[in-house]
């Protein structure tokens, strides 16, 4: 589905390896951080607030240039190049938070996403897409998007994120504000967008809900990714549990 030109013979999409990166004079935030997205795959981040898991991400989509280490997409090495450079890349970024424009449609803020396309057609395609993908959004199309619920006003932004066929979209903690049950819907759509082939780069403090979407899980301690392995995997793990999830898996035998 992605426009992009195709990978040079790597098995993953996007690449953080070995990231320095932090703010200004402070001290580093990431501290040798490598990450690897393989296609059609969602890839979860957790760790506890102020860990760096934004950081990790504005790494990512050129919103913060590391001070070393390298990005790469597709195999090709886009490290130091800017978020305009980034999304020709092939990398979206959902922004932590809420970015739906309130007083605007729905039909305006998803075409915000299309800002940088000049094709009419290909436009409408994407529109129909995303409206298949997410059918709130068709649905509310000429409403105004403030007018939506949280869940759904966060569909409107996956689904702008989408309308330039990335390949791989970055997700800043998709389930912040929102109910169990909303989230669970939130969740659900961040498997139909990797099921309709775009990987993943999911950041959550919602740690457990989202390591059972995920299928890769990538702990971030003290600046680098401390464990990572298959998501059920993760979540079997009692130590791993009390340390980081908020107590024993669900089912767990308790002594
Ligand atoms: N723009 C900034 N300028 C200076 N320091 C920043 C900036 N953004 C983040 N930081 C610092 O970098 C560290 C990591 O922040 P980051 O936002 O990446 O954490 P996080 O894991 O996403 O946290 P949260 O779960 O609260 O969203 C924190 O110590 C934070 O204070
Ligand atoms: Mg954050």
């Amino acid at each position: 589905m992605s426009d992009q030109p195709p990978a040079t013979g790597t098995e993953y999409l996007l690449e953080l390896d070995d990231i320095q990166a932090g703010y200004g004079r402070a001290a580093m935030v990431l501290r040798g951080l490598t990450i690897k997205v393989p296609p059609s795959t969602v890839v979860c981040l957790v760790g506890p607030n102020g860990a760096g898991k934004s950081t990790v991400l504005k790494v990512a989509s050129g919103l913060l240039k590391p001070r070393s280490g390298r990005v790469l997409v597709g195999g090709h090495d886009v490290t130091g190049q800017g978020p305009q450079e980034m999304l020709s890349s092939g990398l979206a970024h959902v922004l932590q938070g809420h970015s739906v424009f309130r007083e605007m449609t729905v039909a305006e803020n998803v075409l915000l996403g299309a800002y940088t396309l000049r094709d009419k057609e290909k436009i409408a395609k994407r529109v129909a897409f995303v409206q298949e993908l997410f059918p709130i959004v068709g649905e509310r199309w000429k409403q105004l998007a403030g007018l939506l619920s949280g869940g759904q006003q966060k569909q409107v932004e996956f689904a702008r994120s989408l309308m330039v066929s990335p390949r791989v979209v970055l997700l800043d903690e998709p389930s912040m504000g929102l109910d169990p049950k909303t989230t669970a819907t939130v969740f659900e759509q961040v498997v139909r967008m990797r099921d309709a082939g775009v990987a993943v780069l999911l950041v959550e403090q919602n740690a457990r809900r989202a390591l059972e979407t995920a299928d890769i899980g990538c702990v971030l301690d003290l600046g680098r990714v401390h464990i990572t392995g298959p998501a059920p995997e993760l979540l079997a793990d009692p130590q791993l549990s009390e340390l980081y999830l908020g107590g024993r898996p669900s089912g767990a035998a308790t002594s």
